[in-house]
């Protein structure tokens, strides 16, 4: 029996993460965060200390997995946890940097389609609707401008200690835009077959409610 396989597209800080897990609670698939994979990468060679030309030969090292414990996402390099050492400003800067190199994106790329073989999924990132998954069932790329993305993000660091400023949130969205954009290998772009929300003027619900509409419709 062949899987379903919802692909979700889109820059930095646009919700897809947010988004996914919701529809993905309602429709009983599991979610999938490629992102994950590339900020684990990132991890591996800023605690090794690997210099650029040593990245491609010491992937065979860089042993990445994933498990879904209760439907939640976590990922591992060798037998251990990262999911929460991941998610530094640092680490996101790293891994826009490190994933447009193609030998990092080939050491992701079986993993990913093998889980979509696999189970049902929602499956976020740059290209999955474009290279990881070009079959999809549906494919969405969501977006909201840069100044709404940076918004949100100021919204919710705001409550945590060591808050950057807003500029300084806008200018990393900014820069990662243009490298995950720009890059040779698999750039973020909108697959032909995708169907655009701009979340921009939507609030989470609506946006949810959107693209639970755009699944419906073509499942
Ligand atoms: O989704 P994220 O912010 O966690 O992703 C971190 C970086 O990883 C992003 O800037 C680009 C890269 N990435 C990618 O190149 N391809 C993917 N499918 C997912 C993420």
């Amino acid at each position: 029996m062949s899987t379903i396989n919802i692909a979700i597209d889109g820059p930095a800080g646009a919700g897809k993460s947010t988004i996914a897990k919701k529809v993905s609670a309602e429709m009983g698939y599991i979610y999938v965060d490629t992102g994950a994979l590339y900020r684990t990468i990132a991890l591996y060679i800023t605690e090794n200390n690997i210099s650029d030309e040593d990245i491609e030969k010491s992937l065979e090292n860089a042993k990445v997995s994933l498990k879904f414990i209760d439907g939640v996402q976590r990922v591992y390099l060798g037998d251990r946890d990262v999911s929460d050492l991941i998610r530094t400003p640092e680490i996101s800067m790293s891994a826009s940097r490190t994933s447009a190199i193609p030998a990092v994106r080939k050491h992701l790329f079986s993993l990913q389609q093998k889980i979509a073989n696999e189970n049902n999924v929602i499956m976020d990132g740059r290209d999955i609707g474009t290279i990881v998954l070009p079959n999809a069932d549906v494919k969405i790329f969501l977006t909201a401008s840069a100044e709404e993305r940076a918004n949100r993000r100021y919204k919710e660091l705001s409550e945590k200690p060591n808050c950057p400023p807003y500029q300084e949130i806008l200018d990393d969205i900014i820069k990662r835009d243009y490298q995950d954009m720009n890059r040779a290998t698999a750039p973020l772009k909108q697959a032909e077959d995708a169907v655009l929300v701009d979340s921009t003027n939507l609030t989470l619900e609506q946006a949810v409610e959107k693209i639970i509409e755009i699944v419906r419709e073509k499942i």
